[in-house]
């Protein structure tokens, strides 16, 4: 199931670089954007994991929670972000990724998150270690937040989170730098192998978290919310780590 997995998030990563560009642009929100490209991405897998897997549920952003098997709630559940990124990839801004986890009976088996611009696959199967492009990844070892490179992105409504702003002003006073790209689930690969040394935002959705909480705890680093309780992926509150500026990073947010 993983390279069943991987090659989807292949495949729909083609797609989203073919269309880059020239998606069409709604508003979903506010701010929130979908574009074209969203859905056709998210069409392709949903259409895949339905001809391999016909019994398994699917929990998708842009069409919601899907249990497929006449009513009956499956054990398996795929939670699919297409694009990670929307903001970026509407402006042409080559940072965004397809976002894919497979959960049984409501613990992760399968994370998988593909940025088709670098060619870069992170994945991860519980017990068996994560992976980029093949190779096994680890978090850093950084062990001070005065020399560690964060990561953080601002949620869409960011007017009702006021905290935000005063986190990241923290934040970038105490860490070596502060980084916000835009792709929570890169955000989160990134962690898993060692590119940032934490990252925290307040907002995420399961789709956004998934992949990206596997991929941390098998490169041996810590995910859990504001207040150090391990993560449930339907949390909003998020903070990843390599473990060794967890407790530095919770002081930040209290
Ligand atoms: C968003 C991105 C962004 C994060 C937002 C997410 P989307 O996902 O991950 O980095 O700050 O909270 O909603 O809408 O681009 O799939
Ligand atoms: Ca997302
Ligand atoms: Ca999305």
């Amino acid at each position: 199931m993983l390279s069943f997995a991987t090659q989807m998030a292949r495949d729909a990563g083609a797609l989203l670089v073919q269309r880059l560009g020239s998606a069409k642009i709604t508003n979903k929100g506010d701010i929130n954007l979908v574009t074209e490209a969203d859905i056709a991405a998210e069409n392709l897998i949903i259409e895949r994991i339905r001809s391999y897997y016909p019994q398994h549920g699917i929990l998708a952003e842009e069409s919601g929670e899907a249990i497929i098997v006449g009513g009956k709630r499956s054990q398996w559940k795929w939670i699919v972000d297409p694009l990670d990124g929307t903001t970026n990839y509407a402006h042409g801004y080559p940072c965004f990724a397809v976002s894919i986890a497979l959960e049984h009976a409501g613990q992760l088996e399968i994370g998988v998150i593909y940025d088709p611009m670098r060619d870069e696959m992170f994945a991860a199967e519980r017990g068996q270690g994560a992976t980029l492009n093949d190779r096994t990844i680890r978090v850093s070892s950084v062990d001070e937040l005065s020399a560690a490179m964060l990561c953080t992105g601002f949620p869409y409504n960011v007017r009702e989170r006021l905290d935000f702003a005063r986190d990241f002003t923290n934040f970038t006073m105490t860490a070596q730098a502060v980084r916000r790209d835009g792709s929570a689930a890169l955000d989160l690969a990134y962690v898993a192998c060692g590119r940032f040394d934490g990252f925290w935002e307040d907002g995420l959705s399961p789709w956004d978290t998934a992949a990206g909480v596997l991929l941390i705890s098998e490169a041996r680093g810590k995910v859990t919310n504001f207040d150090n309780e391990p993560l449930n992926i339907y949390t909003e509150k998020v903070l990843a780590t390599n473990g060794l500026v967890h407790e530095a990073m919770l002081k930040v947010l209290k």
